[in-house]
């Protein structure tokens, strides 16, 4: 046992370490220094428990790959909570239990819940050490593979505990894979509890609990439990952002640098947008990587609005990347990484669907079965992740980690729709950004989701990580507009419009800087429009198309503003603002009513004028 209360100078922390001490009874307790001998602990002890398979160090230097468990492969939203102290705080689109109710079912759970297992204590800083956004947490495990995850992910350590002092705030974050070990009992490769799981969130405590499961987003709580769902209420309370966005700089050629900071329901290719590589054509313009999943935005005195990325690393998705769809995150996981539920193959290699056209033989599928390609089984895991230092990200931005954050000029917000909605426009003020953001979804693929090619709406891609009633968080997003002398524009891109016979319009991934650039000309006064009845849109001689067969026509039609679909669109969003009237914010009621009266007018009203910049 290395650990000795006494380390730690902050009452509270202390009591509270004690009390989780008494409640989980583990074996032996370990406060985490964060240190590179430390992280090198936690992956020999998985190695020696079967749990990690070291690679080949020429290969992948220092990176490990492991199975979960079947039962443990993704987050779970129907098991996910937030006990706040009124149903209605948490809104329609959230789990909600009375929180004293929660505690018994949690306390009977938790007792003796760490038996047989090490208690370790990770000291961790959602942000830049020191930032004025920053936030500190401590997460309680009784997982190495946290523990190890979590030193990519989050900045640990020593420091943290400094810049916490004796008085300082935390949010309390106790995790456990719920598996206690009777003596004697050896552990199995995945410990995590089959049947039993239980994300929590108590957001007037600033406290998170999760039970029962050993992956990602619901086991790294500075991810989506601390970053997203309490930091949303400490935002709306504090009067800034948490969200469930990517930042990126676009560099021109003059050296001029603009941020955006862009939100998209998972599975729209966010990663690969984040550190998106220019066609060649567009010499001189470089994109720059701040974040690819989480910001926290907050408004400064100079009247704008700058940003942080809260974590120090990825956990992309593995399936589907590869040299040409990001060569940038290959690189960032070309060492110090972590790989789950991807293929191995006995020499040390991995693999998982497309990263090369065909698996190598003798590759071992992440249920640890050698992969018989007859049995259409994929290799990896659909949702495989690849855990990697942010810093490896050879596109990673030079201010990433300024502490005061960068300045964002421009919110996007996009989607996965095969139809209606076109490439890229512009909202025509902060409350109809506000509005198109709000009724953002993709069309569901799998049948696991509910009718296939039906929108799952996803406000803001945070409908699994708003900590509080949606309505409020709409109305927080039109007072922060309030309040800004001049708001960041807002546009709505996407990459996924399909033609008649099903082929995707777009070709995507680089070419999206075409979108990208156009963007950001406008925000710098650079562009031109024509107004549509949805928005500003470009014209095919305000974008930037050298190097790309894209003739007029096919931009007609991935821009075409199909009125009947928009008026079917419209009675659709109703569903969602309908779940969540009680606390809808009057202004949607009119920028609706904008919406349907422009899309009345006549279409020879539209696309005439250019709006003069
Ligand atoms: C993620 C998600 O894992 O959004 O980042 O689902
Ligand atoms: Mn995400």
């Amino acid at each position: 046992m290395n650990f000795k209360l006494s380390n730690i100078n902050h009452e509270e922390l202390k009591k509270w370490v004690d009390e989780i001490i008494t409640l989980v009874e583990p074996e032996s307790v370990y406060l985490c220094n964060g240190s590179a001998e430390e992280y090198d602990l936690m992956c020999k002890t998985l190695v020696k428990k079967g749990s990690f398979i070291k690679l080949d160090e020429k290969k992948w230097p220092n990176s490990y790959a492991c199975f979960s468990d079947p039962s443990d492969v993704a987050r779970v939203e129907d098991k996910t909570f937030i006990c706040c102290r009124t149903k209605e705080n948490a809104g329609p689109t959230n789990n909600w239990m009375d929180p004293r109710e929660m505690k018994e079912t949690l306390n009977g759970l938790l007792k003796g819940c760490m038996k047989g297992r090490t208690m370790y204590v990770i000291p961790f800083c959602m942000g830049p050490l020191g930032s004025p956004i920053s936030k500190i947490g401590i997460e309680i495990t009784d997982s190495e593979y946290v523990v190890a995850n979590m030193h990519i992910m989050t900045r640990v350590g020593e420091q943290v505990l400094q810049q916490l002092g004796t008085d300082g705030e935390f949010v309390k974050c106790l995790h456990t894979v719920g598996a206690p070990l009777e003596k004697g009992q050896e552990d199995v490769k995945w410990p995590c509890n089959p049947t039993t799981k239980y994300i929590v969130h108590y957001p007037e405590e600033r406290s998170i609990v999760s039970y029962g499961s050993g992956y990602g987003g619901n086991a790294l709580l500075g991810k989506k439990c601390l970053a997203l769902r309490i930091a949303s209420v400490m935002g709306k309370e504090e009067g800034w952002l948490a969200e469930h966005m990517l930042i990126l700089g676009l560099e021109d050629p003059k050296g001029r640098k603009t941020y955006v900071a862009a939100a998209f329901p998972s599975a729209c290719g966010k990663t690969n947008f984040a550190m998106l590589i220019p066609p060649v054509e567009f010499e001189g313009w470089k994109v720059t990587t701040v974040g690819d999943d989480i910001a926290w935005i907050k408004p400064a005195p100079d009247g704008k609005l700058y940003a942080i990325n809260p974590e120090y690393g990825y956990f992309g998705v593995a399936p589907g990347t590869n040299n040409k769809t990001n060569p940038n995150a290959m690189k960032a996981l070309g060492k110090n990484a972590i790989f789950t539920n991807v293929g191995v193959t006995p020499d040390g290699d991995i693999w998982w669907e497309g990263l090369t056209e065909t698996a190598p033989d003798g590759v071992i599928n992440w249920q640890g079965q050698k992969h018989d390609p007859s049995s259409g089984k994929p290799v990896a895991h659909p949702n495989a992740r690849f855990t990697a230092p942010a810093s490896q990200c050879p596109s990673i931005d030079p201010d990433w980690e300024k502490p005061e954050g960068v300045p964002i000029a421009a919110f996007i917000f996009g989607g996965r729709r095969a139809s209606t909605v076109p490439l890229v426009y512009q909202a025509f003020n902060w409350n109809f950004g506000v509005y198109l953001a709000s009724t953002i979804g993709s069309e569901m693929t799998a049948a696991a989701f509910g009718e296939i090619g039906k929108v799952r709406r996803d406000p803001f891609a945070m409908l699994p990580f708003c900590g509080y009633h949606m309505g409020d968080y709409f109305n927080h997003w039109l007072q922060l507009g309030r309040s800004l002398p001049n708001a960041p524009r807002v546009f709505c891109v996407n990459w996924f419009r399909k033609d008649k016979n099903g082929k995707f319009l777009w070709p995507g991934f680089g070419e999206n800087m075409r979108a990208l650039k156009w963007i950001v000309d406008r925000v710098n006064g650079d562009a031109s429009a024509v107004e549509s009845p949805i928005g500003w849109m470009p014209r095919y001689e305000d974008m930037d198309w050298q190097g790309l067969d894209f003739c007029r026509h096919d931009f007609e039609v991935i821009m075409e503003v199909d009125r009947e679909a928009w008026k079917n669109e419209i009675a659709q969003q109703e569903e969602l603002f309908l779940m969540m009237y009680d606390k809808l914010p009057k202004e949607f009621i009119f920028m609706r009513e904008l919406l349907l009266s422009q899309l009345w007018r006549s279409p020879e009203h539209w696309g005439l004028q250019p709006e003069v910049v």
